[in-house]
């Protein structure tokens, strides 16, 4: 089977969120069943500056108010994996985030960047662009890529399969209306069976409405999505898909982020070495000018700084937990007023509360390993990758019960407990997880053991859920399974 997945980021080479971690990580799983999978990039400089071997496939020339673009295909530095990239040096070659500038505003013409990714997509498919190969299906990830789906949808000669996935519902790519004819779709798309959402364009439509299946990245968060509360204007057109929308958890990449052989931290520690995660804690105390004490809970948040993400509860908690003796590590940015909230924060609790503005892999592994416990008060969630990290390092999760932080995180009084889950989005409730995680971690050593051994004994990896997509394309394609669903490295030549 060739899969083509279609999305604005990857790590390392560009990432804001989750959304480049699973773009790394799931294609090269489902390559390790047997598929034959590619990527496509938009060229933002760290995607031409970071990828190797590169050499060009076809000269575009001038769309999308660029005069020069062509396709190239290279392979992805680690893992290999063949990825084209769009370079289009008018569009993409810019200082900032994929999606804007250092100030966090949007590129104006972000319309026109991501229509030339979900076009130049469909011709990938259409055996139109790259004469040695061409896409079976065509998987979008998220708004940005989701306009590949339509042009899919058009051609009228097409056997593609498109596969739309929803990262979060939050951010949709919309546009004025009046800019339709930018797009190079047909004016019929043009209405609320299509792309038109109360009078604006809709890129996240465009998955929703033409995939042939819609997925999102955890069960919970697809039924979610299809409620007013959590489908921001959009729960009509899932629930319009009805079984064609799907949930699948994500994985985390267990090499990258595995305490027993990673590099970033102090000292190494897995289930049969447990102590080197009491040598990375005091290191973290001692980096960031925590107190040494031992009998505090040290609390991690890593996170985007958004409303998305609940932290204004942890803040409004903070003078109660602080009180209770609890550290706190942040590590994050966005919203600016969070931002200095956290900071002002950190002024009031010198040597408790520990803040970094700013984006830092490696002291993010740092503050993982080191930490006791990672809040995750999200006010929406749809999959969540950071409370499988805790889990995977001992670090419980204190999370709300949403998304699919209701899918990974069960509480220290369930049977399988491996965190704290609480429900209310109030800073009370969850005030109240943390202190009976502090509670329990000073009053029952063996208790706090067994659940960081359950988080860290579960398989996280990406090969269960590599193999549900490969699944759903078949179903997609209306082709029973074969030996791909049977697992396992190298057994899939049946699928093509
Ligand atoms: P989202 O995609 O909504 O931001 P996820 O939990 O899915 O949330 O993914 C966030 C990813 O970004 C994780 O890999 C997390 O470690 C990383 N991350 C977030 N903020 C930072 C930061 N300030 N420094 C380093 N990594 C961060
Ligand atoms: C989004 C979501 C997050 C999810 C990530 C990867 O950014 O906010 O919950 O884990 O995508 O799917």
């Amino acid at each position: 089977m060739r899969v083509l997945h279609v999305a604005a980021e990857v790590f390392p080479l560009a990432k804001t969120g989750g959304l480049a971690d699973v773009v790394a990580a799931l294609p090269v799983a489902q390559a390790q069943q047997g598929a034959d999978v590619r990527l496509l990039l938009p060229g933002l400089p760290s995607v031409m500056d970071g990828v190797q071997h590169a050499r060009p496939v076809i000269d575009i020339g001038s769309c999308f108010g660029a005069l020069r673009v062509r396709l190239l295909l290279a392979r992805m530095p680690g893992s290999a994996l063949p990825v084209y990239v769009l370079d289009a040096p008018y569009l993409y070659r810019r200082s900032g985030s994929p999606y804007g500038n250092h100030a966090g505003e949007e590129w104006p013409d972000n319309l026109q960047r991501f229509a030339l990714l979900g076009w130049v997509a469909a011709h990938l498919a259409a055996d139109d662009a790259d004469l040695r190969w061409h896409a079976e299906v065509v998987h979008a990830h998220d708004w940005h890529a989701a306009l590949a789906c339509a042009h899919v949808a058009d051609h009228p000669a097409s056997e593609v399969r498109s596969v739309f996935t929803i990262h979060n519902m939050a951010f949709q790519g919309l546009f004025p209306l009046h800019d339709w004819p930018l797009l190079g779709l047909a004016s019929r798309h043009m209405s609320p069976a299509g792309l038109e959402f109360h009078g604006q364009l809709s890129f996240m439509k465009a998955g929703l409405q033409y995939a042939h299946r819609v997925t999102t990245v955890s069960p919970t968060y697809a039924r979610e999505i299809a409620t007013p509360e959590f489908g921001f204007g959009l729960d009509g057109a899932v629930r319009s898909r009805g079984a064609d929308v799907t949930g699948i958890l994500n994985g985390i990449d267990a090499e990258i982020w595995n305490p027993a052989t990673d590099a970033a931290i102090a000292e190494r520690y897995d289930l049969a070495r447990p102590q080197g995660k009491h040598a990375c804690r005091r290191a973290l105390q001692a980096e960031l000018g925590l107190a040494a004490d031992e009998r505090s809970l040290l609390l991690a948040v890593i996170s985007r700084l958004s409303a998305q993400k609940g932290l204004d509860l942890l803040l409004a908690a903070l003078p109660q937990l602080v009180a209770a003796g609890v550290q706190l590590v942040v590590q994050g940015g966005g919203d600016a007023s969070l931002e200095a909230a956290f900071r002002m924060a950190q002024e009031a609790h010198p040597g408790r509360v520990h803040v970094h503005i700013g984006y830092d892999e490696a002291r993010a592994h740092r503050t993982i390993a080191g930490a006791d416990a990672i809040a995750i008060p999200s006010r929406f969630e749809p999959c969540g990758l950071t409370q499988m990290y805790g889990l995977r390092y001992g670090t419980l999760p204190i999370a709300r019960r949403v998304g699919g932080l209701a899918d990974t995180v069960r509480d220290a009084a369930t049977t399988l407990g491996n965190g704290f889950v609480f429900d209310e989005a109030t800073p009370m409730a969850l005030a109240a997880a943390v202190l009976r995680a502090a509670r329990l971690r000073a009053q029952d050593p063996a208790a706090w053991q067994t659940l960081q051994q359950r988080g860290m004994a579960a398989d996280q990896a990406w090969a269960g859920a590599a193999r549900q997509y490969l699944q759903l394309y078949r179903d997609a394609a209306g082709r029973p399974g074969t030996s791909l669903t049977g697992g396992g490295a190298g057994g899939a030549g049946g699928a093509r």
